[in-house]
């Protein structure tokens, strides 16, 4: 079939020639494309998908709701009944808006963090990504404007020196970085720079739209109890629908209109169908096992990982958190993330194209992470026997 998308694709991240480019349909852990090949997904929506594809309690909640109309200009019951449960789970919800996509409460946090600081200037990580939007942090570790700068992750002398000034509205980043390897944060780094902050009345963000809800029912905020002063949610909270979450500080979130002069906006902000599948989202995490279930998966499939890793004496590594993971080539592990940290892209490029040839997929981008949900339980066998083999190939053709 032609394709007239520009660049034919939606996306900067490249689709490897290897990979399908026709899904048509998902189901548990498995993708499936046009012609009916099936493939484990172990990239799982970016993360969006909690409890694998095509989860049955979320379309049922789809199905239940649709038929009352899907669409309204006037606010809606659902958007009060889920600001209430947020503000309950989520240590740093005193007031709730909601939007669209990730891109958008970044937006929004930077621009209340301006307001309220009076201050101009950004500190943020390098590695980070936290979204599109002009004059924001276009992508990751490409400041795109003057008052925007970045440091390495888990470095507090570096918070220290730049925030010591008081020249900063605010420091955004994931409490976790994701989006450059798992990276966890160091011990006590999320509560040093909680101190910062507050010594130098710098707004801090935690951007959780990786991680919120995977890691933790009550956030990362919650899994290392350090409180930001605003948090950033999207992916997850809804299953895969289109909803994201800028909570925090009721004097912050004050500063946006009408009670302050922040302008927030967006047709599709707080889509009750969303509204509704976060609500079921976040009823499955409470009253289920999602988390005992993915530590233990995602412990096992780590372990594992390491185990062959030794035996075949690579220079690799696999680190991660919960349900999330990374593979690394070219280093013994990273704390700065693996952008900083000489990992070695071809030889990750190598082996996802192994992985896909035993129809297992990872993200396409060595900086991405493996997100793990208890449907991959199922096929962890299949996962593993193609892990061995492909780093046995690795070794093969790049380490001889
Ligand atoms: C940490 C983080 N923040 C923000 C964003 C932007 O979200 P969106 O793509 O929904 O605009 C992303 C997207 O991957 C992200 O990983």
């Amino acid at each position: 079939m032609k394709n007239h998308l520009a660049g034919r694709v939606n996306s900067p991240i490249p689709i490897p020639a290897y990979y399908p480019s026709d899904i048509i349909k998902g189901e548990g852990p498995y993708i499936f494309n046009k012609n009916g090949d099936k493939y484990i997904d172990m990239w799982m929506g970016y993360g969006a998908l909690l409890f694998g594809h095509a989860d049955p309690d979320i379309i049922q909640t789809i199905n239940n709701n649709i038929k009352n109309g899907w669409f309204f200009s006037y606010q809606t019951y659902f958007e009060k009944e889920l600001s209430n449960i947020i503000h309950d789970i989520i240590p740093s919800a005193e007031k709730v808006r909601f939007a669209t996509t990730g891109s958008d409460v970044v937006a929004y946090s930077i621009r209340a963090s301006k307001s309220y600081t009076d201050r101009q200037k950004v500190l943020s990580i390098i590695g980070g990504y936290h979204g599109v939007h002009e004059g924001m942090i276009p992508s990751a570790s490409i400041p795109d404007n003057q008052n925007l700068d970045l440091i390495p992750f888990n470095d507090i002398v570096a918070v220290k020196e730049k925030l010591k000034n008081k020249e900063y509205a605010c420091f955004l980043l994931e409490p976790i970085l994701a989006n450059s390897g798992c990276t966890p944060p160091r011990e006590n780094y999320l509560k040093e720079i909680r101190k910062i902050c507050d010594n130098t009345g710098t707004v801090l963000i935690f951007d959780e739209i990786v991680m919120g809800f995977r890691v933790n029912i009550h956030g990362a905020q919650g899994l290392y109890n350090v409180t930001p002063d605003l948090s950033l949610f999207s992916k997850a909270i809804a299953g895969g629908l289109p909803l994201s979450v800028v909570c925090g500080r009721k004097e912050i979130m004050e500063s946006f209109i009408p009670t302050g002069n922040v302008f927030f906006a967006g047709t599709f902000n707080a889509n009750p169908l969303s509204l509704n599948v976060s609500k079921t989202v976040i009823k499955k995490l409470k009253n289920g096992n999602f988390y005992t279930k993915t530590q233990k998966l995602g412990d096992d499939l780590r372990d594992y990982i390491r185990e062959q890793i030794n035996r075949l004496q690579i220079p690799a590594c696999v680190q991660g958190i919960a349900s999330m993971l990374t593979v690394a080539f070219g280093c013994k592990s990273f704390i700065k993330g693996i952008k900083l940290e000489g990992c070695d892209d071809t030889v990750y490029n190598f082996f996802i194209e192994e992985m896909a040839k035993r129809h297992i997929l990872l993200p396409p981008l060595p900086t991405e992470t493996v997100f793990l949900s208890p449907v991959h339980e199922s096929v962890i066998d299949e996962i593993k026997i193609a892990i061995k083999q492909s780093l046995e190939e690795v070794k093969d053709k790049h380490y001889r």
